[in-house]
């Protein structure tokens, strides 16, 4: 039997009936209408649809939707602000760590997870972090720049599209700069 409830999702009220055993993966996307967070495994292996709840890294695939009433959620669609992208954006855009739509949401809101609890982390801790979402392009070295990238503060934040893209292209010409942790 369906039951209203109140979601909490980037600071705003979604108030929806659901069943007591949907998912906040399905709450999201279907009640909701934020496709942004994506599904991949649907049994909690890939990371794709990483969401934060109260502070906390989850799988929406294998969380109850009706356990996040009255918590804080925040998604993918949350991060952009007043038109400008959240740093981690910009860089996954400026260091190539954006390849495909379906792991790249749950790659960045695990990477803000990871950077709203420890601000300066190694990048081993960001490939022990980061472990738990997977690229089948395996573009892993590309994430772990766009993150470390951030760490450092080596961003463009507010140069044009245009120098973000040049900048892009400049780094995917470059060697990998954490590659030879490889054997990690
Ligand atoms: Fe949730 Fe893969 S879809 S972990
Ligand atoms: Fe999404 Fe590799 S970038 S699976």
């Amino acid at each position: 039997m369906k039951r209203d409830m109140v979601l909490n999702v980037n600071g705003e009220e979604h108030d929806i009936e659901i069943e007591p055993n949907r998912l906040l993966l399905e709450a999201l996307r279907e009640d909701v209408g934020l496709t942004g967070t994506k599904e991949g495994c649907s049994i909690g292996v890939c990371g794709a649809c990483s969401v934060i709840v109260d502070d906390r890294l989850v799988s929406a695939c294998l969380t109850l939707a009706v356990t996040c009433e009255g918590k804080r959620i925040e998604t993918i669609e949350g991060l952009a602000r007043e038109g400008e992208l959240h740093p981690l954006q910009r860089s996954f855009v400026q260091y190539g760590g954006l390849q495909c739509g379906i792991c790249t949401p749950g790659q960045i809101m695990a990477a803000k997870a990871l950077l709203d609890q420890v601000p300066n982390p190694t990048p081993d801790q960001v490939k022990e972090w980061m472990s738990a979402n997977l690229c089948r392009c395996t573009g892993y070295y590309k994430i772990l720049e766009s993150v470390m990238a951030v760490v450092e503060g080596k961003v463009e934040t507010k140069k044009s599209d245009d120098a973000v893209r040049e900048a892009r292209i400049q780094s995917l010409y470059q060697s990998d700069t954490y590659k030879s942790d490889a054997s990690d």
